[in-house]
């Protein structure tokens, strides 16, 4: 017999050779081959870099997807997602890594307290726009970190801050994340990190959880957004949070990305990312740093 070959190995697929298995799974269910698929589409689609240790990762964030699909291997599953772009979207979703919480790299937010903020609550006071850009928001303790830190301890400024020309956007690739940003629900410990005061001040109570007040929400606006993809919008940002996003991306990702975000600051802005991330690339004249993983965009005054 010639053509005793499995269809698999016709696909390239050698589903018997024990490199391609991944330890502990059927490489009848998933092998590394599927991996290495995923690892293809999320990196094309998101600009996420999965490298081989992520195989299990990858296995398990995905396994839940492929039975409610009723598939019985990843194969026939990943087959299927260019017929089903919403299958393909929850896909790239789960494979996102959404980590975060409130007051995270607190250095940060004192930065945009003391050199910030003042000259922002200045502008918005003279009826001038402020326009800040959380992204990579995941679930949201970012952005609501930050506008509990721009409107401060004292209740009634604060409020008449809120009803100026002020507005966030938070934006996420994973659709679930922005979900869980725009409710603005957290068990209340999450919060712990976040000075008494503010809590107090911008949030409500509601049994064991917080629950973002009104005076936030009207600031901010969540987006759906691919980093990596053309940005719907204008305009420009007088800040952008852009935190452990970068990180997964590989370095020519990571410097188109950069220089994007720099094109969007106005002249003096600022742009604050995370503590294991660089500026690096086109990106590094149009931005000086002013403090650890703190960027301003030079031009006029700055
Ligand atoms: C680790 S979280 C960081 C959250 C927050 N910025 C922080 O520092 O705590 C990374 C977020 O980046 C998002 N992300 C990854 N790739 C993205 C892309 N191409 N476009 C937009 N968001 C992306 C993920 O969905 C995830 O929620």
């Amino acid at each position: 017999m010639t053509n005793t070959i499995p269809t698999a190995m016709e696909e390239g697929r050698n589903r018997q050779n024990p490199t391609s298995v991944v330890p502990g799974v059927s490489p009848q269910l998933y092998s590394l081959a599927d991996f290495e698929q995923i690892a293809r589409l999320v990196h094309a689609e998101a600009g996420i870099v999965l490298t081989k240790r992520k195989a299990m990762l990858a296995y398990s964030r995905l396994a839940p997807l492929v039975r409610q699909s009723g598939a019985e291997r990843f194969e026939t599953f990943l087959n299927r997602l260019d017929d089903d772009p919403a299958l393909k979207t929850r896909t790239i979703s789960a494979l996102t890594t959404n980590h975060t919480y409130f007051n995270r790299e607190p250095h940060h937010y004192e930065h945009f307290q003391s050199e910030v903020r003042p000259a922002l609550v200045a502008r918005a006071e003279q009826r001038q726009a402020v326009r800040l850009w959380s992204a990579g928001c995941s679930s949201g303790e970012e952005v609501w970190t930050l506008m509990m830190v721009l409107l401060g301890n004292d209740r009634q400024a604060g409020e008449a801050l809120a009803r100026r020309d002020i507005v966030a956007l938070a934006s996420d690739l994973a659709d679930h994340a922005v979900k869980s940003a725009q409710e603005g629900r957290y068990p209340a410990e999450a919060l712990d990190s976040v000075p008494k005061e503010l809590r107090a001040a911008w949030c409500q109570r509601d049994e064991n959880s917080l629950v973002v007040g009104p005076s936030l929400r009207r600031m901010v606006r969540f987006r759906q957004l691919n980093l990596i993809r053309p940005w719907p919008f204008e305009g420009l940002f007088d800040v952008i949070f852009c935190r452990n996003v970068m990180i997964y991306f590989d370095d020519p990702t990571k410097e188109r990305l950069v220089l994007r975000l720099a094109q969007r600051l106005k002249p003096g802005g600022f742009l604050y990312i995370g503590h294991s991330e660089r500026v690096t690339g086109e990106a590094s004249a149009l931005l000086r740093c002013v403090g650890p993983t703190i960027y301003q965009r030079v031009g006029a005054g700055a």
